[in-house]
């Protein structure tokens, strides 16, 4: 059938529903240059003010997996299960996650992506490791799969190139924030990477994409349906992403506390959260395991050693270390009432942490390491916050997103800290 962009914008501007044909002809005719960058952007703009049906949503997300290629499990001996974050401050819980979920007998297929903005990518993480490699060949990663169990690395630019193209459009035409264009983008990208169930990490807080639960718990509602259309057993956590995870927020040394984790100590959030998102993978899976139980025993760590070293990495190997540091300290005594997660995030990212453009690269020792949490008493000249960087000139700027963000209230202030998990979807 024959369409043109006109009619399809025009169509989505008057409220109506698009046709599953016109999405298929839409996002197949832009994927190969025959929509023209301002008829896509004009649709987007449209769509993210009249919205899409479910049906809508399912089929856009159809097409742009059909845009590229899809990756096929059926080989893989073990049940697939994935997890998803939306992004959040000190997110570094696919590191734990992954060898434990393998650990507990399921395969974790996870192609992820670098970070942009405030929020840290689990690449970025993984290559402050000597020697580990982001990037697998298919036969590689099927490999890796089968005899580790987990593997984590970059998503080639045959997976939904129909998103990639849209998404850089959407950065620049203030049509990011659309729910049917967020959801579907997330999830073309996780469905084709073929996996049997997913569960999806959604954050609400300053931290956040989604800054209210009413618009996380919406986005959780539009993924789970997306997955649940296409077959594949998707449930949703929303979670707390106000402060940061743990005491950790960059690369080199959120590997050091996820190791902490796996090694048997760690954060408690870092711990709760792991711990709740493995339950629900590994029973997304259809296994009868206890994932605390596995954590305790030692075996993710065998997991997480043997799923480094596949990608080349050496997991014995000092990560690295920044040469300046500079120490935020506490003026006077009290308790800590706020430690903003967006503000840490920005902080992180302006220390050399986070890119703003995707060519950029990072620093793998770049980051912040929490001395105190919101709710922490403090004495006056304690150290709060400590920053870290390879450029003194860095540390200024950093300061500078931090204010405001930290705040030390009269000792005995009450601090508000709710619970990690917030709600649960799907299932
Ligand atoms: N992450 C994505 O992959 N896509 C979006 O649209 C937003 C966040």
């Amino acid at each position: 059938m024959h369409f043109t962009a006109v009619d399809v914008i025009r169509a989505k501007r008057d409220g109506a529903a698009l046709t599953d044909a016109q999405i298929d002809w839409v996002v197949d005719a832009y994927t190969h240059g025959r929509v023209a960058e301002e008829q896509m952007a004009a649709l987007a703009m449209a769509i993210l003010l009249r919205g899409m049906e479910r049906r809508e949503i399912a089929r856009w997300t159809a097409a742009m997996i059909d845009s590229g290629e899809q990756m096929d499990l059926s080989a893989v001996p073990r049940p697939t299960v994935d997890k998803h974050s939306t992004g959040g401050v000190g997110d570094k819980i696919t590191l734990p996650l992954a060898p434990l979920v393998a650990a507990c007998g399921a395969a974790v297929p996870q192609l992820s992506g670098r970070g942009l903005g405030h929020t840290g990518g689990t690449l970025d993480k993984l290559e402050s490791i000597p020697g580990w490699r982001a990037r697998l060949s298919t036969a590689e990663y099927l490999a890796q799969l089968e005899s580790v169990g987990a593997v984590v690395c970059a998503a080639n630019d045959t997976l939904a190139p129909a998103d990639r193209k849209l998404y850089a459009l959407r950065d620049v035409t203030g049509t990011v924030e659309s729910i049917p264009l967020i959801a579907s983008s997330i999830m073309s990208k996780k469905l084709a990477e073929g996996a049997s169930a997913l569960v999806l990490d959604v954050k609400v807080g300053t931290g956040a994409f989604m800054k209210t639960e009413a618009q996380a718990r919406e986005l959780a509602e539009t993924m789970v349906a997306i997955g649940t259309d296409r077959g594949v057993k998707t449930v949703a956590l929303l979670t707390a992403m106000n402060t940061p995870l743990g005491y950790a927020v960059g690369h080199a040394v959120e590997v050091e506390e996820s190791v902490a984790v796996l090694a048997g100590g760690g954060p408690a959030d870092v711990i709760e959260l792991t711990i709740a998102l493995a339950r629900e993978m590994v029973a997304a899976a259809g296994l009868d395991v206890d994932p605390a139980e596995v954590l305790a025993s030692g075996k993710a760590m065998d997991v997480w050693r043997a799923m480094i070293s596949a990608q080349g990495g050496d997991p014995s190997a000092p990560l690295p270390t920044a040469p300046v540091t500079e120490v935020v300290r506490a003026e006077q005594a009290g308790v800590v009432t706020r430690l903003d997660a967006f503000a840490v995030g920005v902080a992180a990212w302006r220390l050399g942490a986070g890119r703003a453009r995707k060519e950029d690269a990072v620093s793998a020792s770049a980051g912040i390491l929490l001395h105190r949490r919101e709710g922490d008493t403090v004495a006056a000249g304690d150290p709060i916050l400590e920053l870290r960087t390879e450029d003194a000139d860095r540390i200024p700027a950093a300061l500078d997103a931090l204010s405001g963000g930290l705040v030390v209230g009269p000792a005995g202030t009450a601090v508000q800290t709710g619970p990690l998990v917030l709600g649960r979807i799907g299932g």
